[in-house]
């Protein structure tokens, strides 16, 4: 990346600490890519330390016995280890997937230093620059939890150890939350498992968690908060409440129960899949009514665990919560957003055509009905372009804003440059998913000058008229244009771009460029999509997974986790977590 494109602002930090209750298989890893996304989506860089899967610690110290008859401390510490090391790889692998830019580091890697008992020692430094020059590049850091390195090999913090490897990165990263998730929502008076009347703590003083925490909470990781004034926050995936462990009053809570939601999606092909396969990883959460497909029999072989229709009315049946519109086109997909938010369900929708259409009239019907609408994969797949300028302050005025936006567009660009030919381009980028179903619609532009036009709304409040956006298409590209590109050491990239014009109206427009090899857009490879956002103070650069099922469903799946929280009544309608951060450090302050 072009370091003269880089934010100046150090953005908020999370460290999210992920244990062994909350990783029992290997589809837990997707369950914490949701967890991380939704924190990276407002913004947040998010340090993520990962424990071993349920089990394996104990099985690593079984083996290491079996081998090792009573080995000393420092031999036993370097196999058992290796669960939380295989775990933070599995959880990069996840990241990965879900399009998350990530780097997973090992303790050697970032100074991490330790001292004391090699199966019971504390930490005691970490190379600071080291860890955030990573973020640079990446969004997110994954860090194995339990271990340091010593002089004479690595050592483990003792059982729970993952917590304190949380609470000593919050305070050497100065992170503004330590939130460790587990498989229970808070601090509770007594175990709520075998206590249906136990009451969550919305808060505890140090020594207080210490008593009822009752190992729920590393008692070490305890005490270095307080010796630190590091705020721990004791959660449970998915949530936005969470107990409080800080230098506070003890305020007890009554729980919170997350609300069961019908779920009616609308589109089973590259993005409806991946919802689908995401909404049924979570049964507690989520009833899913038939899909609606056009035929429905081709889904069926592949998918017998599924239901499908090509019934409207079944697939909306018993009045969804949430309608979830992942079929494509601007005919049928934009009556059935409309009548959704109509019928009193939230709608989410991935359909940039029918939201460059119809935005002001959805938001309208939303409004009347007190419905929610989301719609954060319309535009950059997984990058989250809306939601950055969504959070931009009144401060940041936004000039323009310019990127690449059509995820088949860069891929097929990528490839001539490379030496592929057209034809073959294309139909790679239609058989990984990329392209819209007439991929005509992203090589003529008007695929990014929907996208133009949302982000118009979302940068300057007006929705330019679509027919007012200028394109250069893809296929109208001659061959020795990429060739002269290439002789010049350029790049061509399809780049979309929007600012306020003297009148105060926004001009839009799709244009082919030649760039410098050297530009922020030149690196984008593959289907990634990139935004410069250049605001009065500084120029904001953003790069993420632009098209493809698991990025763009990591999108959908995250609009409606948040209609389910905040249903819950415990987080308003877009993302609560903005505004935490500076809650905490105002008690730390304090
Ligand atoms: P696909 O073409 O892969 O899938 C569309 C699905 O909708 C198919 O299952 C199809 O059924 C169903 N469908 C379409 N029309 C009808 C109809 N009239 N009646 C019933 N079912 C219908 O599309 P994608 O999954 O790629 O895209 C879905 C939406 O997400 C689009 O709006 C797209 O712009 C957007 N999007 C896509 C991204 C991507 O990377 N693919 C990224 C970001 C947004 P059947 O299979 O039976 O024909
Ligand atoms: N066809 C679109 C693209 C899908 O390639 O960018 C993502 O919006």
């Amino acid at each position: 990346m072009n370091k003269l494109y880089l934010a100046s602002k150090a953005p908020r930090l999370s460290v999210l600490k992920f244990g062994s209750s909350v990783l029992h298989s290997t589809a837990d890893y997707a369950r914490i890519a949701h967890e991380i996304y939704r924190h990276v989506r407002t913004g947040e860089k998010v340090v993520a330390v990962v424990s071993a899967l349920d089990g394996e610690t104990d099985n690593l110290f079984a083996l290491g016995e079996d081998v090792g008859h009573h080995a000393d401390g420092v031999g036993i510490a370097r196999l058992v280890r290796c669960g939380e090391l295989k775990s933070a790889a599995l959880l990069g692998l996840a990241l990965e997937r879900a399009g998350v830019p990530t780097a997973v580091l090992d303790p050697h890697e970032m100074d991490l230093r330790a001292e004391g008992d090699p199966l019971d020692a504390n930490l005691t430094g970490l190379d600071r620059a080291k860890v955030l020059a990573r973020f640079e590049q990446a969004d997110v850091i994954v860090a194995p939890g339990f271990f340091g390195d010593t002089e004479v090999g690595p050592v483990t913090l003792g059982r729970g150890g993952t917590d304190l490897t949380a609470v000593m990165f919050a305070h050497w990263l100065d992170a503004d939350r330590a939130r460790l998730i587990k498989d229970v929502d808070g601090v509770y008076t007594d175990d709520p498992a075998k206590s249906p009347d136990a009451l969550r703590f919305d808060q505890l003083d140090y020594q207080e968690a210490r008593e009822v925490s009752r190992g729920l909470v590393q008692d070490k990781a305890i005490l270095a908060a307080e010796d630190l004034g590091v705020v721990i926050e004791v959660a449970a995936l998915g949530r936005s409440y969470e107990t409080r462990i800080a230098k506070v009053e003890r305020a007890p809570a009554q729980t919170r129960e997350v609300q069961r939601l019908r779920i009616a999606v609308l589109g089973h092909g590259a993005v409806g899949a991946g919802v689908c396969d995401y909404l049924e990883a979570h049964p507690n959460r989520f009833d899913l009514n038939p899909v609606l497909v056009r035929d429905p029999s081709k889904h069926g072989a592949n998918h017998a665990e599924r239901a499908f229709t090509a019934t409207p009315e079944e697939a909306l049946a018993h009045q969804p919560d949430i309608v979830v519109e992942l079929m494509g086109g601007t005919g049928f997909a934009r009556c059935l957003c409309q009548s959704a938010l109509r019928d009193g369900s939230d709608l989410v929708t991935a359909n940039k055509a029918v939201i460059a259409l119809d935005l002001a009239r959805l938001d309208s019907l939303a409004h009347e009905h007190k419905r929610h609408l989301r719609y954060s994969a319309a535009v950059g797949g997984g990058t989250p372009i809306l939601e950055l300028l969504d959070t931009l302050t009144p401060r940041e005025t936004v000039r323009s804003v310019e990127g690449v936006m059509n995820g088949t567009c860069n891929y097929i660009l990528d490839a001539l440059d490379g030496g592929a030919l057209f034809a073959d381009a294309v139909a790679q980028a239609q058989a990984l998913g990329f392209a819209e179903a007439d991929p005509s619609t992203d090589l003529d532009g008007d695929d990014a000058a929907d996208k133009l036009a949302i982000i118009a709304h979302h940068a300057f409040g007006q929705i330019p008229d679509l027919r007012d956006i200028p394109r250069e298409s893809l296929s109208a590209l001659p061959p020795e244009r990429i060739e002269a590109a290439r002789e010049a050491d350029l790049v061509i990239k399809q780049i979309g771009r929007c600012s306020l014009g003297p009148d105060g109206k926004v001009e839009a427009r799709v244009e082919l460029r030649a760039l410098p090899r050297m530009h922020a857009f030149a690196s984008l490879r593959n289907e990634a999509n990139g935004f410069l956002i250049e605001c009065s103070d500084r120029t904001r650069y953003l790069k993420g997974k632009g098209a493809g099922r698991w990025p763009t469903a990591e999108s959908v799946f995250a609009d409606i986790m948040d209609i389910q929280r905040a249903r819950a009544g415990n987080a308003p309608a877009r993302q609560d977590l903005a505004d935490d951060p500076m809650r905490l450090k105002q008690d730390l302050a304090s």
